[in-house]
């Protein structure tokens, strides 16, 4: 990726500690939008200050479409999309509220329809690109009492998918990750680290994402690939 603009939503959460730092180490010039200004700093906390400068941090709310434009209309090219932002909740169908059920895919799904389509845009212009996308293993093994998420990831598999179809012939493509639990903060806080072992490490998650979003990885499209871990 030396050389590559890169384009990574969600690099300052949970996944993106693990995989902001590889990114950054393989050459990759480096944008981050983000929401809350204390992930930009507990991410400069763990990583180097030059590597920290290499960083183009814009905030940018990823479920309003002329904010998306405008960030990727800014940046030279977009030669490769890492698009980890996504997140989940749990509650029983029938007592979810359609408020919830919506929020749920705003941000798994629809955030991830605005920046594919407007990254696509750019990478069609320039004949080149590359897009990683997160779902989950509840997207293709849905769990009760996460029917919301499962339902969002299940969409971005599909429209990641749909895109591969649709770039065949080109040198762009789409493909997807599908986690099961990942070895996160917020996870060790809410479910304790008795487990911890069978997670899979954000830097482990990492390498398979860079792979797919490398030039060797030209062949592959429309690939949903479980990183499962011991789960
Ligand atoms: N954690 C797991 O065990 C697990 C398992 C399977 C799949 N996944 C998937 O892996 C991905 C990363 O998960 P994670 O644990 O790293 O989640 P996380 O810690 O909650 O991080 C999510 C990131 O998304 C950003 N974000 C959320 N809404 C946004 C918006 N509207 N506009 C711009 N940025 C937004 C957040 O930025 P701000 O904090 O600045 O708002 C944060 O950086 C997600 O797609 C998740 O569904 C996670």
């Amino acid at each position: 990726m030396k050389g590559k603009h890169v384009l990574l939503t969600g690099g300052t959460g949970g996944l993106g500690l693990g995989v902001t730092p590889v990114v950054l180490s393989l050459g990759a010039e480096v944008t981050i939008p983000y929401i809350q200004a204390q992930e930009v700093e507990r991410l400069k906390s763990l990583i180097s200050p030059a590597d920290f400068a290499r960083i183009r941090f814009v905030a940018t709310n990823l479920n309003d479409e002329e904010a998306v434009e405008r960030l990727i209309n800014d940046l030279p090219r977009v030669d490769v999309l890492i698009h980890l932002v996504g997140g989940f909740a749990m509650g029983k169908t029938h007592e979810y509220s359609f408020e919830n059920w919506k929020r749920d895919f705003d941000l798994n799904l629809n955030t991830t329809f605005l920046v594919c389509k407007h990254s696509l845009r750019r990478m069609l212009e320039n004949g080149y690109g590359r897009i990683v996308t997160v779902g989950s293993k509840g997207a293709v093994q849905p769990s009760g009492q996460l029917a919301a998420y499962c339902a969002s990831k299940a969409g971005v598999v599909a429209l990641t998918q749909a895109i591969a179809e649709e770039t065949k012939d080109t040198n762009i493509t789409a493909n997807t990750v599908l986690p099961s639990v990942i070895d996160t903060p917020s996870n060790r806080e809410a479910m304790g680290t008795d487990n911890v072992d069978k997670w899979v490490k954000p830097e482990s998650l990492a390498q398979v994402i860079c792979f797919l979003a490398s030039e060797a990885a030209k062949d592959i499209r429309g690939a949903a690939i479980p990183v499962y871990g011991d789960i």
